[in-house]
C-alpha cells in the first residue's frame, strides 16, 4: 500500500493533532508545573506516537487565574513556562522531528492585569482607553445594578463593578468567564491592530497557525440586549450553546477574513482553528468558510452520546457541512475542557459531565469506559479530516475524579461555590515512568495536582513495546490511517447483513470499519484484520469495540 501524503500546503486536512497541555505535559525545573523545555525534551514522544502537528495550550505571560487563558502579555513566555529563548529552542527541535507547531491565540479577553485595562481604569469612564473593552454604566439607583443579566460561563454574573480612580464606585466591565478575564471590544479598530501584530510575532517565529480561543465569541449583539438565563450549569464555554447575543454573531466573521489574508503572507500552509461552540454543523461551517479559518473543532462528535444512530447522524451531518464550504471535518473526543472520554463514557449513556466529576459525584465505570472510548477512537482515527488527540490519551489516561476540593484551581470550582468540580480532573500531569518521582513528569516530585494513586500502570513507558497496550493501539491506528491515507479518503457508509441498529459500519478508501456501539456480538465480515480495539475471539465482534478490516469498497 503506497504511503499517501496530501502536497504540504494541505497538510491540515488530513492532520493528526496533538494537544499539549504546558502546564502538565512535562515539568523541566522542578517546581511541579510543565514547561516548555520539559516539552521540548519529550517531543520525541510524538514522534514515536505518529502525529503531524503539536497545538500548545497558553504559556503566555499570565497570572494564571484561568491556567493561563488569560493573557497579560501576548508576545512573552510566563516565567513558570520558560522564556522566549526556550520557544524557539522549542520550534527548531520540532522542525527537526517533522512536527509543526501551532500555538493558542485569546482574543475574546486579556487579562485584568494587562497593561490595557490597567490604563483602562486609570483613565476613566468615556476615554479611548475603556473603549478597548465592554464597559457600561449600571442600570438601576446610582447604576448599582449590571447593565444586563448576562452570567459568566463560570457561574456568576458576567460583570464586575470598578471602582474609580476617586474613590466612588464606578462603571462594570463585561467577562463572559473570570472577572479577571475583562472582553475586548472587537468594534475597536486598535484592538484588531493589536492583535494583527500578535499574529505576525509569533508567525515570525515560525509557529504553522493558531487556535483560536473562544472564536464565537468576539463581537455581542448590538445593545447588549438581556437574555433569559437558561445555563443553570455552564461550564467552560459548552453550557452556552443555544443563539444568544453573547455568542456567534455575524460580525465575528470579518475578524477571520482579515486574519486569513494575514496568514496567507505567510504561506498557504498556515492554518487558524476555530474553538466554537456552535451548533448545528452548518452553522459551525461557516467559519471555515474558504476565505476564513481552516478547521474547527467538532464539538457535536465529542458530545454525542454513545449510540450508533446518533453518531452516524452527527458524522454525516459534520462531513456534509463541512463539505458544502469545501473544508476537512475535524474529529475531537478529548481536551483540556471536557472529562477523559474513557471516563465520560463509562457513565450511563448521554449522562451530563460538562460540569466535571469530582468526590461527591457518580463515578465512572472504567473498565467500562476504556471499551467504550477505545472503541470511539478508532471510529475517529478511521474518519476522513482532521484528528485531534489530547495529552494522556494515548495512554488511556481517566479523569482524576478524586482530587480534594483543596487541591481544585479551576476558577468555575471557586465560582459556582464548589458545586461544579471543574476541569482539573482531566489537567493533571502526565506520567511517563512507573514507579519515579512524579511518575518522570518532574525530577522533584512535585505536581500542581496529584497525580491518581494507581497511575503507574497509564505511564508510557509501562505501554511502551507491551502488546495489547493502550498506547500500541494509538500508535498502530495511527500508521495505518497514514498507509491507507484514511484521512484523506471519503467516507461511505456500509449496511452489514445481520447486523443490528447498534453497529456502525463504513468503509474508507480500502479499509472497513465496523464498530459494535452497545449492542451485542456482530459477526465479523470478510477481509484480514487490520486493528481491533478489544481482542476478538470467535470470529465475532465482541460488544463495545471497533475493527478495522481490509477489505476493497463494493
Ligand atoms: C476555552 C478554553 O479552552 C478554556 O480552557 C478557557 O477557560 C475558556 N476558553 C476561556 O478562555
Ligand atoms: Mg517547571
Amino acid at each position: 500500500m503506497p504511503q499517501t501524503t496530501p502536497p504540504s500546503a494541505d497538510w491540515w486536512r488530513s492532520a493528526v493533532i496533538y494537544q499539549i497541555y504546558p502546564r502538565s505535559f512535562a515539568d523541566s525545573d522542578g517546581d511541579g508545573i510543565g514547561d516548555l523545555p520539559g516539552i521540548t525534551t519529550r517531543l520525541d514522544h510524538l514522534t514515536e506516537l505518529g502525529v503531524d502537528a503539536v497545538w500548545l495550550s497558553p504559556f503566555y505571560t499570565s497570572p494564571q487565574a484561568d491556567a493561563g487563558y488569560d493573557v497579560s502579555n501576548y508576545r512573552d513566555v510566563d516565567p513558570v513556562f520558560g522564556t522566549l529563548a526556550d520557544f524557539r529552542i522549542l520550534v527548531v527541535r520540532a522542525r527537526d522531528l517533522g512536527l509543526r507547531v501551532i500555538v493558542d491565540i485569546v482574543p475574546n479577553h486579556t487579562s485584568d492585569e494587562h497593561p490595557w485595562f490597567k490604563q483602562a481604569l486609570a483613565a476613566g469612564p468615556g476615554s479611548p482607553e475603556r473603549e478597548r473593552y465592554m464597559f457600561r454604566d449600571g442600570r438601576g439607583p446610582g447604576g448599582d445594578e449590571p447593565p444586563n443579566n448576562w452570567q459568566s460561563a463560570f457561574y456568576g454574573p458576567a460583570w464586575t463593578r470598578v471602582t474609580e480612580s476617586d474613590g466612588s464606585p464606578g462603571q462594570w466591565y463585561l467577562h463572559l468567564f473570570d472577572a479577571k478575564q475583562p472582553d475586548l471590544n472587537w468594534a475597536n479598530e486598535r484592538v484588531r491592530a493589536e492583535f494583527d501584530g500578535i499574529l505576525r510575532f509569533w508567525l515570525d517565529l515560525g509557529v504553522d497557525g493558531f487556535r483560536v480561543d473562544v472564536a464565537r465569541g468576539l463581537v455581542k449583539a448590538d445593545g447588549l440586549p438581556d437574555y433569559p438565563v437558561q445555563f443553570q450549569h455552564a461550564s467552560g464555554e459548552s453550557g452556552l450553546r443555544t443563539r444568544s447575543p453573547l455568542f456567534d454573531q455575524p460580525g465575528v466573521h470579518a475578524v477571520y477574513r482579515r486574519w486569513r489574508s494575514l496568514l496567507a503572507e505567510y504561506g498557504p500552509d498556515k492554518i487558524l482553528v476555530a474553538e466554537a461552540h456552535v451548533r448545528p454543523p452548518s452553522r459551525l461551517a461557516q467559519y471555515v468558510r474558504p476565505d476564513e479559518m481552516h478547521q474547527a473543532f467538532n464539538f457535536e462528535f465529542l458530545d454525542c452520546p454513545y449510540r450508533a444512530r446518533d453518531l452516524r447522524a452527527v458524522i454525516t451531518e459534520s462531513l456534509d457541512a463541512c463539505g458544502s464550504v469545501g473544508a476537512p471535518s475535524t474529529w475531537v473526543l478529548n481536551n483540556h475542557d471536557d472529562v477523559r472520554h474513557v471516563s465520560r463514557l463509562g457513565l450511563p449513556v448521554g449522562t451530563w459531565t460538562d460540569d466535571g466529576i469530582g468526590p461527591r459525584d457518580q463515578q465512572p465505570d472504567l473498565e467500562l469506559g476504556t471499551r467504550r472510548a477505545l472503541a470511539m477512537t478508532l471510529v475517529q482515527l478511521a474518519l476522513p479530516g482532521s484528528a485531534y488527540i489530547y495529552q494522556g490519551e494515548e495512554v488511556g489516561l481517566p479523569e482524576h475524579t478524586q482530587l480534594p476540593d483543596q487541591a481544585r484551581q479551576d476558577p468555575m470550582f471557586a465560582r459556582s461555590g464548589g458545586r461544579a468540580a471543574g476541569r482539573d480532573g482531566c489537567r493533571v500531569p502526565i506520567p511517563w515512568e512507573p514507579g519515579t518521582p512524579a511518575r518522570g513528569f518532574s525530577p522533584s516530585g512535585r505536581t500542581w495536582l496529584p497525580q491518581g494513586e494507581d497511575w503507574d500502570r497509564y505511564a508510557v513507558s509501562a505501554q511502551r513495546g507491551v502488546d495489547g497496550s493502550v498506547y500500541e493501539l494509538y500508535r498502530a491506528a495511527l500508521r495505518l490511517r497514514r498507509e491507507y491515507g484514511l484521512g484523506i479518503a471519503a467516507l461511505q457508509w456500509v449496511t452489514l447483513p445481520g447486523a443490528g441498529e447498534d453497529v456502525l459500519s463504513f468503509q474508507v478508501g480500502d479499509v472497513l470499519v465496523v464498530a459494535s456501539i452497545g449492542g451485542g456480538d456482530v459477526p465479523m465480515p470478510a477481509g484480514d484484520v487490520l486493528l481491533a480495539s478489544a481482542p476478538l475471539g470467535g470470529g465475532a465482534l465482541p460488544p463495545d469495540a471497533t475493527v478495522w478490516i481490509r477489505r476493497r469498497a463494493a
